[in-house]
């Protein structure tokens, strides 16, 4: 298993289906536990993510790690990568062409992980994985299934730090986030 994690991070290093890699300056492909039964995807690497070659470890990242302290988890017992895995210069949104040459290597992580839940970080990661015509104002929260996976979508940190006023709403996702987990997942909490 470990050595497929290798090739599949090794290959996505190589990968040049879309024009990201020019710029980067590392390659960002994941972070936390590749045993974990809990996966959080993000959209792709900002500045800080760039700089580190590591997922979530700017500003929003921080805040990241303050919402899952909420819970009582930390990133050791979640699995975390982006839709992206190269900074999209200028931190914009990755375009549906990057998203579309990158999201192979999303699909084969997932396969090698078979997470019980997938967290969706923002509005970019919701579409790509729960479906095209996601509403983050209006889904956020809501859990769907597919192929026996649970799946739900929470305001992106980023977006968070920009609107405090959508934190509470984010506060009861994450509860529900938890129930889920407690529900469904066997070892995520250590036992109590
Ligand atoms: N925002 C994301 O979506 N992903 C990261 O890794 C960092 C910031």
């Amino acid at each position: 298993m470990a050595d497929q994690w290798e090739t599949l991070e090794r290959e996505c290093g190589q990968c040049r289906g879309c024009s990201l890699w020019e710029t980067r300056k590392h390659l960002v492909f994941d972070a936390g536990s590749r045993t974990a039964e809990v996966m959080l995807v993000g959209e792709g690497p900002g500045a800080s993510e760039d700089e580190q070659g590591i997922p979530f470890v700017g500003r929003a990242g921080q805040f990241l790690d303050d919402m899952l302290e909420i819970i009582g988890l930390d990133r050791t017992r979640v699995y975390i990568s982006n839709i992206v895995k190269c900074r999209p210069p200028g931190n914009r949104d990755p375009l549906t062409v990057e998203q579309d040459a990158c999201i192979g290597f999303l699909r084969r992580q997932t396969a090698l992980l078979r997470p019980k839940i997938i967290v969706c970080l923002g509005r970019i990661a919701a579409m790509q994985i729960i479906k095209p015509d996601f509403k983050i104002t209006r889904e956020h929260g809501v859990w769907f299934e597919r192929g026996g996976v649970r799946m739900m979508a929470m305001y992106h940190p980023s977006a968070l730090l920009r609107d405090p006023s959508r934190r509470p709403e984010t506060f009861d996702d994450l509860k529900s986030l938890e129930r889920e987990i407690r529900s469904v997942c066997k070892r995520t909490y250590p036992s109590e």
